[in-house]
């Protein structure tokens, strides 16, 4: 037995058998990356991008990654590919995982939460992504209790499943959490967040499918980890090295509800990784994203999925 509208943590009295299904969303979004900077460090991984960015690079790299999208639009496995155009000012406003989180509840109806930055260069970027979901006829939601919350970066849906799991610790507060089960009537598994390398639950947390996800153990608490296992009935471990220099569980899962396809995009190099994901049936495409690793994010945090 679960109620919607509440967090849990290590309370779990419930098992994901229970929990109804969810259509996932089949539309990319992205920012244009011409503005794309690194001009402080926001976390880790910028100490050692900040000077050191090749801006040219940059943008053929995000490049290709969208043209890997465009390519499966073509094939039917995503619906379309937005673009949403950089503006001066917001030098990471190409990280589209983390302006806002998109739902759509049972009955169809599409809604979004807008995130709540840490960082003041960031709050400037939220509400080009408002507008976006505005002209889709989202409904909008602002968080008023709530100070920090950094969407799709730290909430991330159990595949196929009325259930979401939120990070928290170094961008997110746990009490957005609250704000947003009341919003969007769903149950959210709270999972802190304890490894600066991985700050946004979407470096260290991939589910595959209902019953599996990959994670980096060392981002989680004791009580955390006894928590994913109760909820996945296999969760693999990949070492910390891969998924921090790799950022290889930043990657991109699609698991077609419709076509039937599974298709993973990665940051190439993470070999542990891909070996799991091969071995689960997905053909994996590997993207040279160096240059946004460089400002802490790789193909997950470079796109948002849209219903
Ligand atoms: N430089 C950005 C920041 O620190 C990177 C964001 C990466 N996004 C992500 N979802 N991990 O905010």
């Amino acid at each position: 037995i679960y109620t919607q509208k509440k967090v849990y943590d290590h309370n779990l009295h419930f098992s994901i058998d229970e929990i109804p299904p969810r259509v996932e969303p089949r539309k990319v979004l992205m920012a244009s990356p011409e503005y794309f900077d690194i001009i402080d460090i926001k976390n880790p991984h910028m100490e050692k991008g900040l000077g050191n960015m090749d801006k040219k690079l940059a943008i053929s790299q995000w490049e290709n990654v969208r043209n890997e999208y465009l390519r499966l639009a073509e094939l039917g496995i995503l619906e379309s590919v937005n673009v949403i155009s950089g503006v001066p000012g917001c030098e990471d406003m190409v990280f589209a995982a983390n302006q806002t989180f998109p739902w759509r509840d049972e009955t169809g109806r599409k809604e979004v939460i807008l995130s709540k930055m840490r960082h003041c260069s960031r709050q400037k970027e939220v509400p080009y992504f408002e507008e976006f979901f505005r002209d889709e006829g989202y409904k909008i939601n602002k968080l008023e209790k709530t100070t920090l919350f950094e969407g799709m970066g730290d909430l991330i849906p159990h595949y196929g499943k009325m259930l979401l799991y939120g990070g928290y610790g170094f961008r997110s507060e746990k009490s957005a959490y609250d704000e947003i089960a009341q919003l969007l009537n769903v149950p959210i598994i709270a999972l802190e967040l304890i490894n600066e390398n991985f700050y946004h639950l979407d470096t260290c947390f991939l589910p595959l499918d209902e019953e599996t996800v990959l994670i980096c153990a060392e981002a989680f608490t004791t009580e955390g980890l006894k928590t994913i296992k109760k909820m996945f009935r296999e969760v693999i471990a990949i070492p910390v090295h891969e998924a921090s220099l790799n950022f290889s569980l930043n990657a991109h899962i699609i698991n077609d509800q419709i076509t039937g396809k599974k298709v993973a995009l990665m940051q190439k190099g993470g070999i542990i990784t891909f070996h799991h994901l091969v071995k689960k049936g997905f053909e994996v495409i590997e993207l040279d994203t160096s240059e946004f690793i460089k400002s802490g994010g790789s193909v997950f945090c470079m796109k948002m999925m849209v219903y």
